[in-house]
């Protein structure tokens, strides 16, 4: 067990976060409930988690024994009854302010009351989302980076009600899964997607613009600025749909035009090209 900050785990959304977050708390010992609504997608978390902890077994990222964890302590479910006893809960549903707000409260009225409960959201306000809780001093912030199994960020976020207590709780649990937390304040995008939504958005504009072909971009970006990938593959890996989401947030939260989503990217997502989950985005899967 990573902790005493937190034992038991629940895990809202089994999609690429939500399954990438159970995979990395179980590795660390706590056991999980993975919830979704849809079978399908708590049976290819499955899939995928054991792939991907084969794989960081092979290349010595992770032990035996965390791959063990991992196998044994994580419960793939569709009833939110499964949380009863969590001592904090993550969730890590579509960026939706709606469903976000539905899918907290669902929470509360399974949970204790000491048990801290945290949004993964990329852009949300944390205060707006907690404001839905009985409780919102236990509300809080916790974006973790995409893919989670490689990712050592995690933004922590304290809404405008969240008690320090939770705070504190929350850091302690983000160091003790060897990742490193760095604190923002609550305006949208927070502190890494204020910064890379608008860089991705701009790609999108070149390419509608015909500045330059998806590839010639990308690799632009990547060997003239030594990412380790171009803005518009990035946007493909974190889904179109959430892109858009994101920069919608930024948008509205500020005010300012230079946030304006770009149509081009508005209209993928509206041909449902969302990227590598839907194997087709700016770029083909197939
Ligand atoms: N994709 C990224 O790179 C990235 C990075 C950091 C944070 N995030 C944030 O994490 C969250 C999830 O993103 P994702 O990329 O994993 O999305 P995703 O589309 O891969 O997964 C979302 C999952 O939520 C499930 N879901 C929907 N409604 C539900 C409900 N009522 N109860 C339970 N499950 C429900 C869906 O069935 C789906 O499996 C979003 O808030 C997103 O902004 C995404």
């Amino acid at each position: 067990m990573s902790t005493v900050f937190f034992r038991k785990i629940g895990i809202i959304g089994a999609g690429q976060m939500g399954s990438g977050i159970a995979q990395v708390c179980a590795s660390f010992g706590h056991a999980i409930s993975l919830v979704d609504i849809k079978r399908s997608q708590l049976d290819n978390a499955k899939d995928s988690i054991r792939q991907s902890a084969s794989k960081l077994l092979e290349k010595g990222k992770i032990s035996s024994s965390a791959k063990d964890n991992i196998a044994s302590l994580i419960v793939y479910t569709e009833d939110y009854a499964s949380l009863v006893e969590s001592d904090l809960v993550i969730e890590a549903v579509d960026e939706k302010e709606d469903l976000k707000k539905r899918v907290l409260r669902q929470v509360e009225d399974v949970v204790s009351k000491d048990c801290v409960i945290a949004s993964n959201t990329s852009s949300i306000s944390i205060t707006k989302l907690s404001s839905v809780l009985k409780l919102p001093q236990r509300g809080i912030g916790v974006h973790f980076m995409n893919p989670v199994p490689l990712m050592k960020l995690v933004e922590v976020i304290p809404g405008l009600q969240t008690h320090k207590e939770t705070n504190d709780r929350i850091m302690g649990f983000v160091k003790a899964i060897a990742r490193e937390p760095v604190s923002s304040k609550d305006y949208p995008g927070f502190i890494v997607n204020r910064i890379l939504m608008p860089m991705i958005n701009e790609a999108f504009f070149a390419l509608m613009e015909g500045l330059a072909s998806p590839e010639e971009i990308d690799t632009g970006m990547k060997l003239g600025t030594n990412q380790p990938m171009g803005p518009l593959q990035l946007a493909d890996l974190i889904g179109l749909d959430t892109c858009l989401a994101i920069m919608t947030v930024l948008h509205n939260g500020f005010g300012d035009s230079k946030y304006r989503p770009c149509p081009l990217l508005i209209q993928y997502v509206h041909a449902g090209r969302l990227g590598r989950k839907t194997k087709s985005g700016v770029y083909s899967y197939e």
